[in-house]
């Protein structure tokens, strides 16, 4: 029900079923706040080095910022200013994008899984899908008036990165420089606007528990002054601290596979605070549903067993969204 938004009202207190049971709460004290991601300058003309810092990130922490990564500055700036706005539409407004049903390609939502889950997440979210752009677009919100074209050019410079990575990562792998671009099919492009409001008691809850990425690679724009997401790396949370224009890049379930667990995708979180509303916005790059993922082939040639079994994205996916976000890994399902 679109009531159970949170972004529409104001709350002086959490609501009891946002509240975890104490052994699952975010712990913010133990949280590492002065150790980072690595950061990567796509403008290096060392292609040698950047394909070797991007092996380097991938393998040991599964996320990494970009800087110079070629989106326009300002189009990332219109992106989250559209997006705040987009929120701050009235509650009849939004009430009519609202679902909570994860097959329908355009909606509005809440926490993550309202339907499965037994307590929420203190989290709005809009998801699009965007590939391709004009069969989605006319079923994208019409208001705030600019989002469509907006985000229309944000979607296309996004998928324009996103295949520049793919091939510094196959390379990162020893594979063909297109191997992961080719081997995933025509791509899927799906996008969560994700909007964390102020939170009554953020010790309590998350904008999103521990979770690792279905897909295959995510792009992540967030807010530069407001911190939230953090990643798990030796049983310790780091917290993400953005750098001035970084995208954050995160290797998905599908990358590990196809990487017979070379790359993992690693699980992160979002807290949310008491002071600040934040926002971010994932896109998330998908294999064509219907082809098959596995190891690639060259990374088991030298005798190494496949960890992984071959399945289609359609499988993994619907087995993805039948789950709760803070289960095992999901690939743990799909292993040989
Ligand atoms: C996601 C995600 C993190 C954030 O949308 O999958 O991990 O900081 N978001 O919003
Ligand atoms: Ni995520």
């Amino acid at each position: 029900m679109a009531e159970q938004l949170i972004s529409t009202a104001d709350h002086d207190t959490l609501p009891g079923n946002y509240v975890r049971p104490e052994s699952q709460r975010p712990r913010l004290a133990d949280v590492v706040v002065d150790a980072s991601i690595p950061v990567i300058d796509l403008s290096n003309s060392d292609h040698a080095d950047l394909v070797s810092q991007v092996a380097v990130a991938c393998h040991s922490h599964g996320f990494f910022q970009v800087v110079n990564h070629g989106v326009p500055v300002e189009l990332t700036l219109s992106m989250l200013a559209v997006a705040h706005e987009f929120f701050r539409l009235p509650a009849e407004e939004k009430a009519k994008l609202y679902s909570d049903d994860p097959a329908k390609k355009i909606r509005l939502s809440t926490s993550f899984n309202v339907r499965k889950e037994t307590v929420h997440n203190w989290r709005d979210y809009l998801r699009l899908h965007c590939y391709p752009l004009d069969r989605f677009v006319p079923e994208w919100p019409a208001n705030p008036p600019s989002f469509r074209e907006i985000v229309s050019t944000y979607c296309k410079e996004i998928r324009e990165l996103g295949f520049r990575l793919y091939g510094a990562i196959s390379e990162s792998l020893g594979l063909e420089h297109d191997y992961i671009k080719k081997v995933l099919g025509e791509q899927e492009q799906h996008m969560a606007v994700n909007f964390y409001p102020k939170c009554p008691e953020p010790e309590l809850t998350f904008g999103l528990p521990a979770h690792t990425d279905p897909n295959a690679l995510t792009i992540l724009l967030m807010d530069q002054q407001v911190t939230g997401l953090q990643v798990f790396k030796e049983g310790k949370w780091i917290a993400v601290n953005p750098q001035p224009n970084a995208l954050v890049i995160n290797i998905g379930d599908q990358l590990q596979a196809l990487s017979n667990g070379r790359y993992k995708s690693v699980w992160h979180r979002a807290v949310v605070n008491s002071d600040k509303p934040r926002m971010s916005v994932a896109s998330f790059l998908c294999p064509c549903n219907d082809v098959l993922i596995g190891p690639a082939q060259k990374l088991t040639a030298d005798g190494s067993p496949a960890v992984y079994r071959n399945y289609t994205y359609d499988e993994y996916y619907k087995k993805f969204w039948s789950r709760n976000l803070d289960q095992e890994h999901c690939l743990e399902l799909f292993r040989t």
